[in-house]
């Protein structure tokens, strides 16, 4: 289990208060008998400068604690929000850190409750695909492709959509990651053999591949499957608090014809970008 920021920290600033007081330590033996003036001034410096490191690193945490417990209700309330409405039959996997965040949830559900959504492609899968079949069904159907490279992923996120009775309404597509060429430019993404080639897209939700695979990971995501984009097509984006996948959407807006987008603070953070149609009107 990797240790918890908070303790690395902890054990870091203890390995250096104890470098910082043997310096102190034998810098002052050595001033003690000659310069006892300057001993004592230099014992008062290092005390009110510790002190002022340590007071600085307590109010940076308590700040960081301050905006997660209101991040942690912020969630909670959205979940509270979310639930009841979707009903499920069957409790939901867990949300946020590498799952999609119950606020992203609740613009997904605002989307799909009011505008034409028949047909979803979702980047990375997971409890997002379970939530989206609810949203769909609550609307009288519709169909969701979920792209996933990661095989034993891919196994859990569909017996999750079966243990919801929602097999019917989701095909999560093993898609290993492969090149393309963009604009000349080489790109990795899943590949998206499996999405039936007479569909129009209505929705994708990009909440994956891993940023760690290329540069503006999330990028392709848009040119690839512009030509199977409905005339009101709308793109969720999660994860902008990072700004490679803000620059992926700032690309699409600038490179594509009649894109527009709009920002949620959210857990991750969120951008809704869309053709035609504001799906927020
Ligand atoms: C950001 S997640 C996708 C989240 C998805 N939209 C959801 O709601 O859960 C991107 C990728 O994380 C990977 N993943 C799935 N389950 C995971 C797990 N239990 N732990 C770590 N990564 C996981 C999958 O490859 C998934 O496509």
């Amino acid at each position: 289990m990797q240790p918890h920021p908070f303790k690395k920290n902890l054990m870091l600033a203890s390995v250096g208060a104890v470098l910082l007081f043997s310096l102190v330590f034998m810098t002052e033996t050595f001033l003690l008998n000659r310069f006892p003036l300057i001993s004592v001034l230099l014992g008062f410096i290092c005390i009110v400068f510790i002190q002022f490191l340590v007071f600085h690193y307590l109010d940076l945490r308590s700040r960081e604690l301050y905006e997660e417990i209101n991040n942690g209700a912020a969630q909670s309330i959205a979940a509270q929000s979310l639930i009841p409405y979707i009903n499920p039959d069957f409790p939901l996997p867990k949300m946020r850190n590498w799952a999609s965040s119950p606020d992203l949830m609740t613009i997904y559900a605002q989307i799909i409750k009011n505008n034409a959504i028949k047909n979803i492609v979702e980047c990375g899968g997971g409890v997002s695909s379970i939530i989206g079949a609810y949203l769909l069904e609550k609307k009288g159907g519709g169909h969701i492709y979920s792209l996933e490279h990661d095989a034993p992923f891919a196994d859990e996120s569909e017996a999750n959509v079966a243990a919801h009775g929602k097999s019917h309404l989701v095909d999560i597509l093993r898609a290993p990651i492969k090149n393309y060429t963009i604009k000349g430019k080489s790109w990795k993404w899943y590949d998206i053999a499996g999405i039936p080639k007479d569909i129009k897209i209505d929705l994708i939700l990009v909440d994956g591949p891993p940023s760690i695979l290329q540069k503006n990971a999330r990028y392709p995501a848009v040119p690839l499957l512009l030509d199977q984009l409905s005339e009101n097509a709308v793109v969720l984006v999660d994860d902008c608090i990072r700004d490679e996948d803000k620059a992926s959407v700032e690309q699409w807006v600038k490179e594509l014809d009649g894109f527009q987008s709009k920002w949620f603070y959210t857990d991750k953070g969120t951008y809704v970008v869309w053709r035609g149609k504001n799906p927020f009107a």
